[in-house]
């Protein structure tokens, strides 16, 4: 059975990377789709995409501040009065800056945070009642820097670890409605999110990350959508998230000896350099 077809799915951050492929990949299994991010041209080019590679898919976006509660609230009301209840959420948007913990700023923090978790929460609490209605799925989009902190995310993984969090206390709360609740924890993924990462990098983060291998969105939306399908809460995404997250819980000693010899080693090749 295909849970998607004829079903509306909202995606936020569905302009661009990983909400993007997902967006594609739910409209070749027939779900009708409303892209949301903030930058017009960027949702148009989305849709085209997706029309290019689905003739007739239904995709329809909007325009929206994720971190703007009223604004969100709004434009909730627009969706569900034109196009119906959703049956699915994804919440993909999201901003990550890495950096080094001194010095870090603080409105780089509140950004974080304000994108990440508190977006997250806008957009859920706005459909919560429509989810309710359709009994329906939400997936949240964490990382893996949400179930493993690593050098240089510490606002990153604070707000990842938020999600995580939220997810895991909302699945809870809603299983008696029969809304289903997910969070997907993606490993590093080919995307202008991860481009723009690469130049604030310190260089022990860009060590570590070095030895992760890099998934392709279109990897990462296709085992969220097998998750959904099986309706699992936590969606790990890539093998080397599989390995971290199983060392974590039962070696976290030798996971965190890994990780800070390779931190160590950056550091002295940093300093020696000349
Ligand atoms: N790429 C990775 O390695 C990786 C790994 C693990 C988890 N993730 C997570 O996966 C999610 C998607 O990331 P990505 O790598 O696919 O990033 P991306 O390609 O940069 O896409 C981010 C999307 O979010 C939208 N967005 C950003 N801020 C927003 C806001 N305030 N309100 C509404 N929309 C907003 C962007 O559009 P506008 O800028 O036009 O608003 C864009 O559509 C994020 O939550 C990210 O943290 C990424």
């Amino acid at each position: 059975m295909n849970p998607f077809r004829d079903s509306l799915a909202c995606v936020t951050g569905g302009s661009s990377g990983i909400g993007l492929a997902i967006a594609r990949r739910l409209a070749a299994h027939g779900a009708r789709i409303v892209l949301i991010a903030r930058t017009p041209e960027r949702l148009s080019a989305a849709r085209a995409d997706i029309v290019s590679l689905v003739p007739d898919a239904s995709v329809e976006t909007v325009a929206l501040d994720v971190t703007d509660q009223a604004a969100v609230r709004q434009a909730t009301a627009v969706i569900t009065a034109q196009w119906g209840d959703p049956r699915f959420l994804f919440n993909c948007a999201g901003d990550a800056l890495p950096g080094q913990f001194d010095g870090y700023p603080r409105a780089d923090l509140h950004r974080m945070m304000a994108v990440n978790l508190e977006g997250t929460w806008n957009v859920t609490q706005a459909l919560v009642d429509a989810l309710r209605r359709t009994r329906g799925h939400v997936v949240n989009v964490s990382s893996l820097a949400g179930l493993v902190g690593t050098t240089g995310y510490t606002a990153y993984a604070a707000s990842k670890f938020a999600v995580v969090g939220f997810s895991e206390a909302l699945r809870n709360e809603l299983a008696v409605d029969g809304v289903r609740v997910s969070v997907l924890c993606p490993g590093d993924t080919d995307t202008p999110q991860l481009a723009a990462e690469q130049a604030h990098k310190p260089p022990e983060t860009a060590a570590l990350s070095a030895r992760a291998r890099v998934l392709s969105p279109d990897q990462v939306a296709k085992v969220c959508l097998s998750g959904v399908r099986a309706g699992r809460f936590m969606i790990l995404a890539g093998g080397d998230a599989q390995l971290i997250v199983w060392l974590k819980r039962f070696a976290p000693w030798m996971l965190f000896r890994t990780m800070d010899r390779v931190v160590l080693r950056a550091r002295r090749e940093t300093r020696s350099a000349p």
